[in-house]
């Protein structure tokens, strides 16, 4: 069986938001080993999977392979800046099928529109950084139902994802990391 195992990839704040009210990334939630950490995931995997707006704000310097997913274009369109997929007209596994036949891992950064498609159900593995001591009012969530007081942790749960320990990133700016994992990829990690 082809396989394309989804990890997504995001920092919040202490509300849980990826972005400030008007979707902009906000410099409370810049970090330099959080973009390490990140670019590292990217070069992991296979294609980037990201929302348009995400696509836009963020220029593909390394020329990484992107699907970007857009209510503007049919199915599945070939472009020169990657490919561009709409989820009504195509199914996620049709379209990476297309793109990488041979399988492959698919890093997530979002944003929220991206990750409420998928569902927290879905992904393998979400690596999850948090800014503490910071919160960012009337911000996009990392998942919608976080803008009304659901807490991210509670969203993971219920998607069948369990997390491993948390790490510092940057333990003087305070930034951390955990990594939620499903649980039979864990099982099977610790039978290794
Ligand atoms: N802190 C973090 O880790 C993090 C992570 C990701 C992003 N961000 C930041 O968040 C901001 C952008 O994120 P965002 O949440 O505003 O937007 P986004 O998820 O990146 O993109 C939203 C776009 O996705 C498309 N879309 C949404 N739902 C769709 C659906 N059901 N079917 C097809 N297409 C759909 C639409 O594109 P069309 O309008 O073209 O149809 C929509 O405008 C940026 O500033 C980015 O840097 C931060």
């Amino acid at each position: 069986m082809i396989d394309y195992p989804l990890h997504a990839y995001a920092i919040v704040c202490d509300n849980d938001c990826i972005a400030d009210a008007e979707g902009r990334f906000p410099d409370v939630l810049r970090n330099d080993a959080d973009w390490l950490y990140f670019q590292s995931g990217l070069d992991r995997a296979a294609i980037t999977l990201m929302g348009r707006r995400s696509h836009e704000t963020n220029a593909n310097h390394r020329n990484r392979l992107r699907l970007v997913m857009s209510r503007s274009v049919s199915a599945l369109v070939h472009r020169a800046d990657g490919w561009w997929w709409n989820p009504a007209e195509r199914s996620l596994p049709k379209a990476l099928k297309t793109i990488i036949p041979e399988g492959g891992e698919v890093a997530v950064p979002g944003g929220r529109d991206v990750f409420d498609l998928l569902g927290a159900a879905s992904f393998t593995a979400f690596h999850l950084a948090r800014a503490h001591g910071r919160a960012i009012p009337r911000g996009r969530g990392l998942f919608h139902v976080c803008e009304t007081g659901t807490p991210s942790d509670l969203v993971l749960r219920d998607g069948g994802l369990r997390p491993g320990s948390i790490q510092w990133l940057d333990e003087e700016n305070l930034v951390s990391l955990t990594v939620w994992r499903r649980r039979a990829e864990e099982e099977l990690g610790s039978s290794e």
